[in-house]
């Protein structure tokens, strides 16, 4: 049986029994091994612009999977589905901006999936803001731990969703909403790199550097608001 990382684990969390997958930029083919071998999915469709690491995605399945019960695609995003072809694609570990061009390739298309599950490794406030502008809806928002990285990953829904204050686009309202267990840890690390880059700024006279320095001084604030706020749910 395969062991997935906190990350794919939550993003495979949030695929139910009997849902028909993408996964979009598979590489290693990890999250179909958990799906077929749950037996939470026995539709799975494993995709890759490139050749290498749809091999790669092959040979690491096969390795735990006896039988090809996989289909194979080579192609950028969803280009390579019809509409409505699966419940779910899953569209993990890429720039949030790529995501935000997968999807704004064939809104329609995009449109068609009852679910779509993002984990945008940054951009993410830009994905977000961009979602909720073009017709989806955020239904759930989870953090995991990887490595030194807090990555977020953002389950939407077609439908409207209403816009948000700009800060609600970097820290995701349902995290809020839903208490993640990792959203404190996660706020304090924007404070830190936002403190870091005062204490850099601080005594420099240039243009830019003053203005870095306001725009810095801001987000802290800002951040601490929304911290204190947290500490309180
Ligand atoms: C960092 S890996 C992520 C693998 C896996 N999804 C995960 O989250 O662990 C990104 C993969 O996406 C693929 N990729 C990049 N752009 C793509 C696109 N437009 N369509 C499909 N796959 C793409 C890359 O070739 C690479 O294999």
């Amino acid at each position: 049986m395969i062991r997935l990382t906190e990350r794919l684990q939550k993003i495979a969390d949030g695929i139910h029994i009997g849902e028909r997958v993408a996964d979009i930029g598979s590489d290693h083919g990890y999250l179909p091994i958990y799906l077929w071998e749950k037996r939470i999915s026995n539709h799975i469709i494993v995709t890759d612009i490139k050749k290498s690491p749809l091999n790669i995605a092959k040979k690491n399945i096969r390795g735990y999977i006896s039988k090809e019960v996989m289909d194979f695609r080579l192609g950028s995003g969803l280009e390579i589905l019809e509409n409505a072809e699966v419940d779910t694609a899953v569209i993990a570990g890429m720039g949030g901006l790529l995501i935000m061009d997968i999807l704004s390739k064939d809104i329609s298309k995009s449109l068609s999936f009852k679910k779509i599950i993002l984990q945008p490794r940054n951009a993410q406030d830009k994905l977000r803001k961009w979602l909720v502008q073009n017709g989806f809806k955020i239904a759930e928002e989870n953090l995991a731990k990887e490595g030194k990285f807090i990555c977020e990953i953002i389950t939407v829904i077609p439908g409207k969703d209403k816009e948000l204050e700009d800060i609600y686009y970097e820290i995701g309202i349902k995290l809020l909403e839903n208490k993640d267990p990792l959203l404190e840890k996660f706020i304090l690390k924007k404070i830190e790199i936002e403190k870091n880059i005062l204490k850099d700024t601080k005594n420099k006279s240039s243009k830019n550097a003053v203005k870095q320095y306001e725009h810095s001084k801001n987000r802290v604030h800002q951040l601490e608001e929304v911290l204190n706020h947290v500490r309180f749910l």
